[in-house]
């Protein structure tokens, strides 16, 4: 088979498992300007059974208050004029509420009126970067790695579903019978799928990415040894030079991540068209064309997919075209985008490790229905993507840039491909985190002339066999 005939003799770092609960921390982010995690309440059930049902009343009396008619302002006029009269409500109340409770009373109530209900309490913390809910009585979250469950709940199944309909149809979208499983995505960018009952058999599930206010940049993979210096500068080099790169990763590896850091590297002069199906992407680009998928309609029409954007895309005079995921029928279409013209184009896709990219390809494009014999799909492949970058979460929770690998083209049936950098794990240390070094394995890619003649310097010492940076155990 052609992967015996790979010209790399790198090993893929040990197996790591993406995804999965109970990882230990990534670095913190601005940890000092965090504000403490939610307080998890030290409450009886009744007592918390009765503080939720104050709390319905008053949003019940609250909205029967409101005459909507009057208010006019910003939300944050809105919100001082709710906040006095659910405060006036809660005076009302005949309740023992302490003033912490009474503050807390009131603050979930403005919660439930202008955002997202029980959830605005996760979503004002930066160091959450998945919420994941499992029926309105339980609700993790990853913090730093880690799964942990949070101290919220919905009042019930109606309640969570009331705060889906809120987020799918702030994107235009719906949830219902007919629309169980929907992508949508929040104010700040996060990214959100719901599946509801039948189809979730114990409640409604919905599964949050938060991007957030402080996305990963270059200086964090540098500072978390995501990634070597030497290894950034090369990247950057090969964007602005238009070279066609594609990332691989499994699930939670930080592919979007690295898509949106490479992204970040294309000049401002030129326009680039991105297309997800829940955008994610937030490029700071001045000249920038943002397209997103559409699900059908409550007949079954109007559905428009990733490949019709990209085929409506190449009529848009893109000077690059950033895919956010290729799954489908789009593969073969972005091949030939980037093939035909659309040099610098980026995308990934879902594969284990460089190499699997290739086999997974070629099983998109068959199951597609394109009756191409496997050599024509590997020579678009081999013709169209020069780098193949490879994003991984490793055992205990650290997110790597772990291969960087050049797609050299063919030899008879098989795609030659040569690693420049990877990671080689070398163990687990004491915290149950993978370690280990970055190391350069003496290739000069095949394109260095390609990156001079842009006006890309790069040193070329960086290239020499070397151990490029280490890991503390
Ligand atoms: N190098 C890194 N170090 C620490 N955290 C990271 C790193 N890269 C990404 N992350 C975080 O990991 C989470 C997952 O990243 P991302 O969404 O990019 O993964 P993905 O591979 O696109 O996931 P999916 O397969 O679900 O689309 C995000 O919260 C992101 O902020
Ligand atoms: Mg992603």
């Amino acid at each position: 088979m052609f992967g015996k005939r790979l010209t790399s003799t790198v090993k893929p770092p040990a197996a790591s498992s993406p995804g999965q609960p109970g990882k230990p921390p990534e670095p913190p982010k601005n940890a000092a300007s965090s504000p403490p995690p939610a307080p998890k309440p030290k409450v009886s059930r009744e007592k918390l059974d009765r503080f939720n049902e104050l709390k319905t009343q008053l949003h019940r009396k609250l909205i029967d208050q409101l005459d909507l008619a009057r208010m006019v302002g910003d939300e944050e006029t809105l919100r001082e004029q709710v906040r006095e009269i659910v405060t006036g409500l809660a005076d009302q109340e005949n309740t023992l509420l302490n003033f912490t409770e009474r503050q807390r009373l009131i603050a979930e109530v403005l919660d439930e009126t202008f955002g997202l209900g029980p959830m605005e309490v996760l979503l004002k913390d930066p160091l959450i970067s998945d919420i994941l809910i499992n029926g309105p009585k339980q609700v993790y979250i990853e913090r730093r790695g880690r799964l942990e469950l949070a101290p919220i709940e919905f009042r019930d199944n109606a309640h969570l579903m009331h705060i889906i309909d809120k987020i799918v149809s702030a994107v235009g979208r719906r949830c219902d019978e007919t629309c169980p499983l929907v992508d949508a995505r929040l104010k700040d960018g996060s990214r959100v799928n719901a599946v509801i009952p039948p189809l979730a058999i114990d409640g409604a599930s919905v599964s949050i990415r938060r991007f957030g206010r402080d996305p990963v940049t270059w200086d964090d993979y540098v500072g978390w040894k995501s990634v070597t210096q030497e290894m950034r500068d090369f990247l950057e080099a090969c964007v602005k030079s238009h070279l066609n790169i594609l990332i691989v990763g499994g699930t939670g590896s930080g592919k979007t991540t690295l898509l949106n850091n490479l992204s970040s590297f294309i000049p401002p002069e030129e326009r680039i068209v991105t297309i997800e199906d829940a955008a994610e992407l937030q490029l700071r680009q001045p000249h920038i064309v943002r397209l997103e998928t559409r699900p059908p309609n409550i007949e079954g029409k109007g559905q428009i997919t990733i490949r019709d954007l990209l085929i409506n895309s190449l009529r848009m005079r893109p000077d690059r075209i950033v895919v956010g995921e290729c799954r489908g029928p789009e593969t073969l279409d972005m091949l030939q985008a980037m093939n035909t013209g659309h040099d610098g184009s980026l995308t990934t896709i879902h594969a284990n490790s460089t190499r699997d990219a290739v086999q997974r390809v070629e099983t998109m494009v068959m199951m597609a229905g394109f009756e191409l014999p496997v050599r024509a799909i590997r020579n678009q492949f081999a013709s169209a993507i020069h780098l193949i970058v490879q994003a991984q979460r490793l055992t205990g929770g650290p997110r790597k840039i772990v291969t960087i690998t050049e797609v050299q083209g063919m030899e008879g049936d098989v795609i030659t491909m040569q690693d420049i950098f990877s990671f080689e794990q070398l163990g687990i240390n004491g915290k149950g985190r993978a370690h280990g070094h970055f190391v350069a394995h003496g290739i000069r890619p095949s394109f260095l002339d390609r990156l001079k003649a842009s006006g890309q310097s790069v040193d070329s010492g960086m290239f020499d066999r070397q151990v490029l940076m280490t890991d503390e155990e």
